[in-house]
């Protein structure tokens, strides 16, 4: 944990929210005491996810009723160290449940009992899935529902999160196969450390204060005797006290009782410039019978001055083969771990415009993409603005941010609307500023990038003086990827998510001027008689803003003649294929 990173505070408006009863929220303070310490005297995380796991298994089992176990834990990044004598605050509740598995959201603040300031250490997500009962099957989950506009928000992006933890390991197999790794760099020799020199292996007994009621080893126990081997790892490579920054997604891969020996090891993987990743592995064993593999993780440490500053690492010089490969692969995780902070922000704000797409930060960008359209469809203050036989424009303003949705009822089924608004080149044929619209690249089935060409808005738009359209109005390029997605559970709609991304082989053309979409697309719900509530959102940026504008101030009806085109479109199209 670091203690460089501002303090983010809660804010009382934050709480008000929180203040909600939700049936399913646990909540767990402790004081930290000498025997929760580092040598630094701030609680050891080991000890951090130990209540972690602790507080979400009990949310739980509130929602299953029935016993429960840790499947996984996603990536979680510490923000702040937790000092002797502070109050830890945990809070737990379930953002959604599935078929027999569910996801705890976890939010971790630190309490300063004599300045009364509480703030932000982290927040984690869970899966915990109930055990089987005597008839060898699962409880299955009793579905939740949210009340407030968080929990809607969390509910529905939930479900995205999902996609993401079941496709994890396929990601980092992919990034080696495509083999944009970089070799080890050889020529600074000079401080090396033998990787060997970092091993660590160490055995731990299973006992009765480890387990739970049902005699199986706490997830969070496991996670702290990994965090305690992992940091002798790396204490070896750096030899001072190193601080644990980042956990990667912990898989419980299969169950442990008392009575198992769990044996743990150990390694610094690759030590990069002020970052190492140390990975760690957990086999339970009993006296007979073979051993079983219960769990990998990856957890990145850095060395931090008095200041707070991280200090340059000696490099690994890793084993032969096995040493060589985890050496390449730390390099690809690093990858990720970066991919991963630069697109999946938690604040929509901060996501830079037109990320540049490659197929190992693809599963990131399809996830903010989606994620974005749900969390501006959640928004509990739009404003009805406009109304013309019954197609509705609603606005909201978020910061220095306009957004903007049309809605109607349309006489066709959710799922043939679908189909025909994701095929992005069909909208040529119903919304004139769709000049051109051409299919680039197709992800996978459920995420393609497309090339649009619009009419520009800016009206003293001309080309360039080398452009061979010299004197005349230009046109505006796009480049979106549009992700799709089909109800998770009965009462989710259909989503059809755009941003902007950039491609190196489609750079901005003469004559064009390239326009950006932060968020926009299209859900879709069932509605009675076979009938669909069709919304489309965009948030405005400086390329949409003059069409909103004009029509927010009543001047225009472009949005309602454009949405009517829409309807009458998908009506005409509700039985038969389009084309
Ligand atoms: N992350 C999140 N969810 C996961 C998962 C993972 N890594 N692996 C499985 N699941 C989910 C599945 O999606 C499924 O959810 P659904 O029913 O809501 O659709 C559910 O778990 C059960 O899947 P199933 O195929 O029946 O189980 P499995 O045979 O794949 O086993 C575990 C999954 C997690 C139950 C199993 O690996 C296990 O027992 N792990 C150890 C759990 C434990 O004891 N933890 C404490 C510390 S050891
Ligand atoms: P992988 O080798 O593909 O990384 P494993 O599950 O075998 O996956 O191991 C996870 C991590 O645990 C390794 O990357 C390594 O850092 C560490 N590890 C595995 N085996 C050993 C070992 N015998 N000694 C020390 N550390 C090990």
């Amino acid at each position: 944990m670091s203690s460089r990173a501002s303090y983010d505070l809660i804010e009382d408006e934050e709480e008000e929210e929180e203040k909600s009863v939700n049936p399913t929220e646990v909540k767990m303070s402790q004081i930290v005491m000498p025997c929760h310490c580092n040598h630094r005297q701030d609680l050891s995380v080991g000890q951090l996810l130990k209540w972690i796991d602790s507080t979400a298994c009990l949310s739980a089992e509130r929602q299953a009723g029935s016993p429960c176990v840790t499947a996984s834990m996603d990536d979680i990044h510490f923000e702040h160290t937790i000092s002797v004598g502070q109050v830890v605050n945990i809070r737990a509740k379930v953002n959604r449940a599935f078929n027999t598995s569910m996801e705890v959201g976890i939010q971790v603040s630190c309490e300063d009992l004599f300045s009364d300031r509480h703030w932000r250490v982290c927040h984690a997500y869970a899966t915990f899935v109930t055990q089987r009962t005597n008839t060898g099957k699962r409880v299955a989950l009793r579905p939740i529902v949210p009340h407030t506009q968080k929990e809607q928000v969390e509910y529905s992006v939930a479900a995205e999160r999902r996609r993401v933890r079941m496709v994890h390991d396929d990601i980092i197999k992919n990034l080696l196969i495509s083999g944009s790794i970089q070799q080890a760099d050889r020529s600074l020799e000079c401080n090396t450390v033998v990787a060997e020199k970092t091993k660590v292996e160490s055995v731990e007994l299973v006992l009765p204060p480890h387990a739970n009621h049902q005699v199986n080893t706490f997830g969070g126990q496991i996670m702290a005797w990994m965090v305690n081997v992992a940091t002798i790892a790396a204490s070896r490579l750096c030899q001072a006290h190193p601080t644990l920054q980042t956990i990667d997604m912990f898989t419980f891969r299969g169950p442990s009782q008392v009575g198992d020996r769990l044996l743990l090891r150990a390694i610094v993987n690759n030590a990069f410039k002020n970052s190492m990743e140390v990975g760690v592995r957990a086999e339970a064993y009993r006296e007979e019978g073979p051993n079983r593999h219960i769990n990998s993780a990856f957890m990145t440490f850095e060395v931090l001055d008095d200041s707070g500053k991280p200090c340059p690492l000696p490099q690994i010089r890793p084993e032969p083969h096995e040493g060589e490969r985890r050496f390449q692969e730390a390099i690809a995780r690093k990858k990720i771990r970066l991919d991963r902070k630069y697109i999946i922000s938690r604040k929509q704000s901060e996501v830079p415009l037109s990320v540049p797409w490659d197929p190992t930060n693809q599963v990131y960008l399809s996830f903010n993409n989606v994620s974005a359209l749900k969390m501006l469809a959640a928004k509990n203050n739009w404003r009805l603005s406009t109304e013309k036989d019954e197609v509705c424009l609603y606005t909201v303003e978020q910061k220095s941010m306009l957004s903007f949705r049309v809605e109607a009822v349309v006489d066709v089924p959710a799922h043939r609307a679908f189909c025909l608004l994701a095929e992005l080149s069909n909208r040529t044929s119903w919304d004139t500023h769709y000049k051109k619209c051409e299919l680039i690249h197709r992800v996978d089935d459920d995420d393609l990038i497309y090339r649009v060409v619009t009419p520009s808005v800016h009206q003293d738009a001309v080309a360039s003086p080398t452009s061979s359209n010299q004197g005349e109005r230009i046109l505006q390029d796009f480049i979106l990827l549009a992700s799709k997605r089909k109800p998770c559970s009965s009462g989710d709609p259909y989503v059809i998510a755009l941003r902007s991304v950039s491609l190196p082989s489609y750079p901005p053309f003469d004559g064009y001027n390239r326009g950006e979409v932060l968020c926009a697309g299209f859900t879709i719900l069932e509605t009675k008689n076979n009938m669909s509530l069709i919304s489309y959102y965009n948030q405005a940026s400086p390329e949409v803003l003059p069409y909103i504008s004009t029509d927010i101030a009543g001047l225009s009806s472009s949005f309602y003649h454009t949405f009517c085109s829409c309807s009458h479109y998908l009506a005409k199209n509700r039985l038969q294929p389009a084309f």
